[in-house]
């Protein structure tokens, strides 16, 4: 079981997030989704399962986030999985999708976490998901790329300011079968994995528990890329 309090998954209406969701659910732990609409937030915990908490709200409006997290209790897991697939090259910089995209994940995270201060017990743990963007860049991720690698710095603080609260990171790299990558070329990255296979969502679940379940891990950024960087 998770621990005392229940498991948030910010992002869980999404293709990893709604897979980390499930495994909770499945273990009996009580489990609050959140998306942008609330709509569709309650049709995706319909289909992970009965019980299955929901909330809406946007992390790139931080001022909003106390007020939608207000009716939560006692969090034992937090993940916080949402992004913002930002393409915005240098030369035709779009400086509104790179604030929305930075902001996003590194203030939105930021505030969820400082919001539920008070609900994160010591045995709590939190899992921050960036991506291996921040090790290769492609052209047009700078913002993916910094904001990754932004996470990556993020959880030291937070697990040095928060202790004994656990935080960890979690960097995938393209994930085969994960609703986003459906139908898109990936053989070059294939090329590039010495694996010679795309990880998988039930792989980046697994992670992501190990991260908040075991104890003895915290400040750490784990990469899941079947060895991407080594080609
Ligand atoms: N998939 C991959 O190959 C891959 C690779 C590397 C890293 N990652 C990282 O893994 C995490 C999960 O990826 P994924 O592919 O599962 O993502 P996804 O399927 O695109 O889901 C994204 C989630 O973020 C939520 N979201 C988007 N904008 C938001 C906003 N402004 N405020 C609050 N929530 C927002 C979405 O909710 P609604 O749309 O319902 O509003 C959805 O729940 C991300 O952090 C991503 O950067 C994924």
């Amino acid at each position: 079981m998770g621990g005392n309090g229940s498991v948030l998954v910010i992002g869980g209406t999404g293709g990893i997030g709604r897979e980390v969701a499930r495994h909770y659910h499945e273990r009996g732990d009580d489990v609050i989704i959140t998306g942008r609409d609330l709509e569709r937030a309650n049709e995706v915990a319909s289909g992970i399962g009965t019980g299955v908490g929901t909330l809406a709200f946007d992390l790139s409006e931080p001022e909003t986030i106390g007020e939608a997290l207000s009716g939560v209790g006692a969090v034992s897991r937090l993940v916080l999985s949402s992004v913002s697939r930002d393409h915005n090259p240098i030369r035709n910089y779009t400086i509104a999708d790179a604030v929305y995209g930075a902001t996003m994940k590194l203030v939105g995270y930021t505030t969820t976490v400082h919001i539920l201060i008070d609900r994160l017990g010591d045995d709590s743990s939190v899992v921050l998901f960036g991506g291996r963007a921040k090790d290769r860049p492609y052209p047009g991720s700078t913002t993916v790329t910094t904001v990754n690698g932004g996470v990556n710095s993020l959880i030291r603080t937070l697990a040095v300011e928060l202790a004994p609260v656990r935080f960890n990171a979690i960097h995938p790299g393209i994930v085969g079968d994960s609703p986003f990558w459906e139908n898109k070329p990936l053989d070059a990255v294939l090329q590039r994995t010495p694996t010679g296979r795309l990880v998988t969502m039930a792989e980046v679940v697994d992670a992501t528990v190990f991260l908040l379940e075991n104890r003895g891990v915290n400040g750490v950024n784990l990469a899941v890329d079947g060895g991407w960087m080594l080609l």
